[in-house]
């Protein structure tokens, strides 16, 4: 399997908590390694923005909000098919639904306030990494 990045964001819910930390120890003893990271706070028109493509769904507004309601860490994660791996690390979208010892399984407050945010397939890690980063700002 090829060496992928991916964009993984800790959510307001786990900063909040002061979570980062250890939530970073379970992406890099995933062998994730974290080549960008910044902590930012998110305006609700940049969250509007990053989650378009959920515009039409009833927990839209909701999203947005909690996403602009603290800092946030957006994070590049590079391995061995880190898109996938990151998703299996971050368990189900629905934290009653995630397996033991992930991050929303350990973490998540609930399905919208779930800790962290990771990408879903190849074109959108591109994307969604090209809307935080420059490419001189990841270093793998
Ligand atoms: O984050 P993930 O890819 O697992 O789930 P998604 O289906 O892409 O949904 C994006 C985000 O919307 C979730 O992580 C939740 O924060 C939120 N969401 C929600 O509030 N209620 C739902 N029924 C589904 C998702
Ligand atoms: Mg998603």
């Amino acid at each position: 399997m090829a060496t992928e990045r991916t964009l993984s964001i800790i959510k307001p819910d786990a900063t909040r908590r002061n979570l980062t930390g250890k939530i970073n120890a379970k992406f890099e003893d995933a062998g994730l390694r974290i080549v960008a990271q910044k902590r930012v706070q998110l305006t609700k028109a940049q969250a509007g923005e990053f989650y378009r493509v959920h515009a039409e769904r009833p927990f839209y507004d909701e999203l947005c909000e909690f996403m602009s309601s603290g800092p946030v860490v957006v994070q590049v994660l590079e391995g061995e098919g880190a898109i996938a791996k990151n998703r299996e690390v971050m368990g189900a979208t629905n934290p009653a639904d995630a397996d033991p010892g992930t991050i929303r399984a350990e973490f998540a407050d609930s399905v919208g306030e779930n800790s962290v945010h990771g990408s879903d397939a190849p074109e959108t890690a591109s994307d969604e990494i090209s809307y935080f980063f420059a490419g001189r700002d990841i270093v793998g």
